[in-house]
């Protein structure tokens, strides 16, 4: 009996560990040679807004999401966009839409940069909720293939000047999207800067904390 329960119970880890193996992507490595030329990239830029309705791979997405977050010093841990006093205050969540990138189930992801991978929050389609927490004028963001979205959590400088604190972390916001904003332009995609959207709904999609504030949202998508 005792050799069955131990059977059992090892069985159910072993369950347990695929389950948890299949809620984690890893992504590519990221190319950190080549893509167009910097000044390229800015002169290019544009708010774009109007997107087919065809996947981005995710190659891509993994790119992306290193353009803003990920891990370029393995031994220090530093970032693609800097930080103040390097706290790394922000987590990046990719919010995909069904068939939105190939070869991944639509859902809402969080960005890992210690493995460059992905966790699942939660599978579906989301994309409805999305456009439901876009203030009006953003309901073009239904086209778009994917959405990242940016937290950020209360530092330790924030904890001794609550107004630096904060302004560091809503900068840092804006340096990683800009990265990713050219990173989408370098690989031939088009993206745009959100900041018109209803906290409240946006942050219920990603299941934040309340020491957490929903910063800035960016979408992504094949330009038309
Ligand atoms: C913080 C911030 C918030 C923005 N919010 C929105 C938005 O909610 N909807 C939108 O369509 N564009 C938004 N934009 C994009 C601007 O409208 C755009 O950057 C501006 O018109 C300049 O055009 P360009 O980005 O093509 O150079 C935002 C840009 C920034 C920097």
């Amino acid at each position: 009996m005792k050799k069955i329960t131990i059977i059992a119970v090892s069985l159910a880890l072993l369950l347990a560990a695929g389950a948890l193996a299949l809620e984690n992507v890893k992504l590519p490595s990221p190319e950190i040679t080549g893509g167009m030329a910097i000044n390229q990239a800015i002169h290019t830029r544009r708010s774009i807004r109007k997107y087919k309705e065809a996947p981005i791979n995710l190659r891509d997405l993994g790119q992306l999401l290193w353009s803003a977050q990920g891990i370029t010093d393995t031994k220090t841990g530093h970032r693609a966009a800097p930080s103040a006093v390097a706290t790394y205050p922000l987590k990046l969540y990719a919010v995909v839409k069904e068939g939105g990138v190939t070869g991944l189930p639509a859902g809402v992801y969080l960005y890992a940069p210690k493995d460059h991978g992905l966790t699942i929050v939660k599978k579906g389609n989301f994309y409805p909720d999305v456009v439901a927490s876009m203030h009006f004028y953003n309901s073009w963001v239904e086209k778009s293939a994917v959405v990242f979205i940016f937290t950020g959590a209360s530092t330790l400088i924030e904890k001794m000047s609550k107004d630096s604190g904060m302004l560091f972390t809503d900068l840092e916001a804006g340096m990683a999207a800009e990265n990713l904003l050219l990173e989408s332009v370098s690989l031939g995609l088009g993206g745009c800067t959100i900041g018109g959207f209803k906290s409240e709904k946006a942050a219920a999609l990603i299941g934040i904390d309340k020491n957490v504030r929903l910063l800035l949202i960016v979408s992504v998508g094949k330009p038309v």
